[in-house]
């Protein structure tokens, strides 16, 4: 069989962190997608820039959208970033050139993912995800396939790294948000706009993504009640650590009878909670499915191994044809189940 032809648009960390992993690990990528999978044409606005990494014999594209148009291209990744510009023209590009797309853009399908899965699904054109929610945890495979036969009634995350690691610093040096902000930048895990993270903007993006899955209906972005961790104080955490909890700011979508809740806020969790443990850059998805019970999966949420970990998974799939409906089996299952905006508790 011939390989899987890849055009990846966006060679930041994420991108390159792809092409690392797919040279590094081509033999067992070949063997479990049953073919290679090879990057021939990427898109970036710098040509110049030194990625650490050999970008010789690539076909470049400045603007992502002729990428999707190379007819040499098999496959569009898009990791870009942003709801809009770029990263949106490109994906309405390939679907509408029937080229299947792997993203790792939560704030696109958050705002966008509506629209964009009625396309997919019109045209049948794969879109993939699995890099959008939790970088290197496979939440989406897991909510989709691993869960499939239940009925789930509640998925709960620590769905922001910035965050975590931000709340974890200060508790165990009691220091304040403004101070540790700055470090947590250094990481490389923060939003190009850190408001992103500390306001709960990306973790509201994720979890109207997993609720979605979760549900099997799309979620209103807008209906997402959103309140981040700026207000949390050294002596907040501290006083929940005597009390028994930790300050996590979490991501919590359930089921109830007047339709879909999806908050993102700070929650005093208790030590019993194995969530509460959860602690740095790691982010944790805990869902409850009326047979499985409760399953918590925890790992790095961020950074170029796990995000290409995530996107390089969704590839497998494509490479052996593997196709599932994008917010999965059951689709509009739940259409009589309206989302609901959470008010301000
Ligand atoms: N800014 C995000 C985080 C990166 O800190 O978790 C992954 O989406």
């Amino acid at each position: 069989t011939r390989p899987l032809s890849v055009g990846i648009a966006g060679l930041g960390t994420v991108g390159t962190g792809v092409l690392t992993m797919l040279r590094e690990n081509a033999d067992v990528i070949a063997a479990r997608a049953g073919r290679s999978i090879a990057v021939t044409a990427v898109s970036a606005r710098d040509r110049t820039r030194d990625r650490g990494i050999s970008l010789s014999g690539l076909r470049w594209y400045d603007d992502p959208v002729e990428l999707a148009a190379d007819p040499a291209v098999d496959v569009v990744v898009e990791v870009i970033g942003g709801s809009d510009g770029p990263a949106r023209a490109l994906v309405e590009a390939a679907l509408a050139a029937k080229k299947p797309v792997v993203t790792a853009n939560k704030a696109l399908l958050a705002v966008h993912g509506a629209e964009l899965a009625a396309m997919a699904e019109q045209t049948g054109v794969p879109l993939a995800f699995e890099a959008a929610v939790a970088g290197g945890i496979p939440v989406i495979k897991a909510l989709r396939e691993g869960l499939a036969g239940n009925r789930l009634s509640r998925v709960t995350g620590i769905l922001n790294g910035t965050c975590n690691y931000i709340l974890t610093v200060m508790r165990e040096r009691g220091r304040e948000f403004t101070e540790v902000l700055h470090e947590a930048q250094k990481l490389g895990y923060a939003e190009a706009d850190p408001s992103f993270d500390v306001d709960g903007i990306d973790a509201a993006h994720k979890l109207a993504i997993l609720a979605a899955l979760a549900f099997g209906r799309p979620v209103a972005f807008d209906a997402v009640y959103v309140e981040g961790i700026r207000q949390v104080s050294a002596v907040d955490i501290a006083f929940a650590g005597e009390l028994g909890y930790r300050i996590k700011l979490l991501g919590i979508a359930r089921r109830t009878d007047a339709g879909i809740e999806a908050r993102v806020h700070p929650c005093m969790v208790p030590l019993s909670a194995p969530i509460a443990r959860v602690d740095g850059v790691f982010n944790a998805v805990v869902a409850e499915g009326d047979f499985v019970g409760r399953v918590m999966l925890e790992g790095r949420g961020a950074g170029a191994g796990p995000t290409a970990s995530a996107v390089v998974a969704d590839l497998v799939d494509l490479a052996r044809g593997r196709f599932t409906p994008v917010w999965g089996a059951g689709s509009g299952a739940l259409s009589d189940a309206p989302s609901v905006p959470m008010a301000a508790h």
